[in-house]
């Protein structure tokens, strides 16, 4: 999953597809819809855009066993949540997904496997099927094996093929998911034509939005402002030629909007994410934020995490804003956008995100942009998505390349 997937559509898309599939729905506002299992961080591939922590690699050695993931499991369905999505790194380096898909199947779940396809055999899809996994996305990266291999940094153009065919074989819907960057912006029309030719039934254009390991690459991956709108153009273009069958979304990039967006559908309202070593997060980037407490599955109670943990009380509802957000009439629609973003890039957690207009810093948005103009930035090399590169970043390297902002632990 990207970060760019968990907008507000997205807690619309859980409510929906949980209601298709037969579970109830009397949720309320203070019960999390969405539980996302990032079951762990270890990943084949190494992609230069992943939105995971780029200190990753402080939380490898401590997963969840298998038994306090059904266990976490069991609590949030109890919470309310009836959307699972299991996710990483990539969730098929662990070989106990059979059993929490069944688990899922068995509290009623809408499952939902997010991954890069690297792992995913005839045996196990045969196995998901019948424990009731209800979606598969899967991610794909361009329509040349060269920038496909060369953004995640592994040869898996070929293998990715065999898995979309796999999936649309054992009757799963197929939903693509494409991270957009300025590497393979220039293929959007392609890109859409590979997925219609290969009986995609949804695809997801997600623009790279600039968290962990695309914020440390935002000057190689950001594309300019003509691109995007170029690539918004031929998306529109090919959907109105191609009629509903291929449903397409779009994700703007939030530096390209002028109002932030509403992150995490608001903190606290919808989603709750365990991490790999259990620790219980309002958005995939709460950890970058100072002086914040996170509660862990392993030694504290999910509802009480959920709703009185100051963790996920310090930027629920608006009570925490001040101006220019505090005086907004708009404040309601985005809650001031996403906290994790504001102090990435401002240095302070409750400022307005920067994205917005209003904001008092908005130039660093309208640099970065300026920058993407800029070919000798665009040609830094980049810092791909590895063990051993977490581990520097843990230990202080890379700090001269985002100098300008707060990107790194
Ligand atoms: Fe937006 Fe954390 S990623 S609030």
């Amino acid at each position: 999953m990207t970060q760019a997937s968990l907008g507000e559509s997205v807690a619309q898309k859980a409510i929906h597809a949980a209601q298709n599939n037969g579970v109830s729905s009397s949720f309320t506002r203070t019960q999390p819809l969405w539980l996302l299992a990032e079951v762990t961080y270890r990943c084949p591939l190494h992609c230069a855009f992943c939105y995971n922590p780029t200190d990753y690699d402080k939380h490898t050695q401590n997963e969840l066993t298998t038994a306090q993931w059904i266990q976490a499991l069991r609590d949030a369905r109890k919470l309310g949540a009836i959307q699972l999505g299991i996710s990483g790194g990539e969730p098929l380096l662990r070989d106990d997904i059979e059993d929490i898909v069944i688990e899922a199947k068995k509290l009623g779940y809408y499952s939902n496997l997010i991954t890069s396809g690297v792992g995913l055999t005839e045996k196990r899809i045969q196995a998901f099927k019948e424990g009731g996994l209800d979606h598969i996305q899967l991610s794909m990266h361009d329509i040349t094996e060269e920038i496909n291999n060369f953004i995640t940094h592994t040869k898996t153009f070929e293998l990715k093929k065999k898995v979309a065919a796999m999936i649309k074989d054992h009757g799963y819907p197929m939903v693509l998911n494409v991270v957009i960057h300025r590497y393979n912006i220039g293929h959007m029309k392609q890109i859409l034509e590979m997925a219609e030719a290969i009986g995609a039934d949804y695809i997801e254009l997600a623009n790279t939005q600039y968290y962990g390991w695309s914020l440390v690459n935002r000057s190689q991956l950001m594309p300019t402002k003509e691109q995007v709108d170029e690539a918004e153009a031929i998306t529109n273009e090919f959907r109105a030629k191609s009629g509903s069958k291929m449903k397409i979304f779009f994700v703007v990039p939030d530096y390209f909007s002028d109002r932030p967006k509403k992150c995490m559908n608001g903190w606290g309202e919808v989603f709750m994410i365990v991490t790999a070593n259990g620790d219980v997060l309002p958005c995939h980037s709460a950890r970058v934020l100072p002086n914040m407490q996170f509660p862990n599955v392993k030694d504290t109670d999910l509802g009480w995490s959920w709703k009185d943990s100051p963790a996920f009380n310090q930027y629920r509802g608006d009570s925490w804003m001040k101006e220019p957000c505090r005086s907004c009439e708009e404040k309601e629609k985005d809650l001031g956008g996403c906290r994790c973003q504001s102090f990435l890039l401002t240095g302070d957690a409750e400022a307005a995100d920067p994205v917005c207009s209003k904001s008092p810093h908005h130039h660093l948005i309208q640099k970065a942009i300026a920058d993407s103009e800029n070919p000798a930035l665009a040609a830094q090399p980049i810092v791909f998505r590895n063990d051993k590169n977490s581990k520097k970043i843990i230990a202080g390297e890379f700090k001269e390349l985002v100098a300008e902002f707060h990107a790194l632990p």
